[in-house]
């Protein structure tokens, strides 16, 4: 494929072939976290994926995103690195506040639904903090997946390109699921950010915004049957007019 830099416009899509229409992507897409460790990802499909991520608007078109792909030795080392400060009771602190200082409804009872949803398919109880504890460890194993994609933005960067980058990483999930991948987004690697960023070789000058494994899930994993409930758009809709 043709690589296009700084300054040199792109035509269009690069050559994937459309296999699920736009709403079947986004209705079929869920977080998942069972990844096959042996089926490798190509730098190729890599980075038609991000190719296709980089169509998504930005203000101004500033595409504020940098992407950095890990796989190897370097994912290990970030596994071992994340995981022993997280097994070590280490909670990090991220440069970032992800969610409210404050929990409240209707956020809480919404993320209480979400974890015991997916503890209580697994047989987790929550007091079993072992149990919970090996669950949580495999955020920093990537899973299982063969490829982890970590983002970072600029730190001068303001409020309305985090809007845009959201707009990339979505856009990034459903072209994976046009090609048969899947994904997980990891802001739980965001408070060893310290650790992270490091062993990317990131400037300073950028921030952490998350991870994001990627991969051909294991179709058997219990875990990759959780499918979260989402709220009737009549329920966050008025109609003004
Ligand atoms: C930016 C971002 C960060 C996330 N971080 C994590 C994470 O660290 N670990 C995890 O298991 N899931 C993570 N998730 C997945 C959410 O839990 C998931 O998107 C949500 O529960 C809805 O489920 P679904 O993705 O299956 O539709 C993250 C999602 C987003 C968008």
């Amino acid at each position: 494929m043709d690589r296009h830099r700084e300054g040199e416009p792109t035509t269009g899509c690069p050559r994937t072939r459309r296999k699920v229409n736009v709403s079947e992507a986004i209705i079929g897409r869920q977080s998942i976290r069972a990844f096959d460790p042996t089926r490798p990802v190509t730098d190729d499909l890599i980075l038609a994926l991000l190719d296709i991520a980089a169509r998504a608007p930005s203000g101004s078109n500033i595409q504020p995103w940098h992407v950095y792909v890990v796989r190897g030795d370097r994912q290990k080392k970030i596994t071992a690195v994340c995981s022993e400060r997280f097994l070590g009771g280490d909670e990090g602190d991220a440069e970032y506040h992800y969610y409210p200082k404050n929990w409240r409804q209707p956020y809480i009872g919404r993320r209480r639904e979400t974890g015991f949803g997916l503890y209580g398919l697994l047989g987790i109880e929550k007091s079993d903090t072992k149990a919970v504890q090996d669950y949580r460890v495999t955020n920093y194993q990537f899973f299982g997946a063969p490829v982890a994609l970590f983002f970072t933005i600029d730190r001068d960067m303001e409020l309305g390109s985090w809007l845009d980058y959201g707009m990339f990483l979505q856009s990034l999930m459903l072209a994976a699921r046009d090609n048969g991948l899947e994904t997980c987004p990891q802001a739980a690697f965001c408070p060893y950010y310290d650790s992270v960023m490091p062993l990317l070789e990131a400037p300073e000058e950028q921030m952490l915004v998350c991870a994001m494994s990627v991969g051909y899930p294991v179709a058997a994993a219990l875990i990759n049957t959780f499918r979260t409930s989402r709220l009737s758009a009549d329920s966050f809709t008025q109609f003004v007019d």
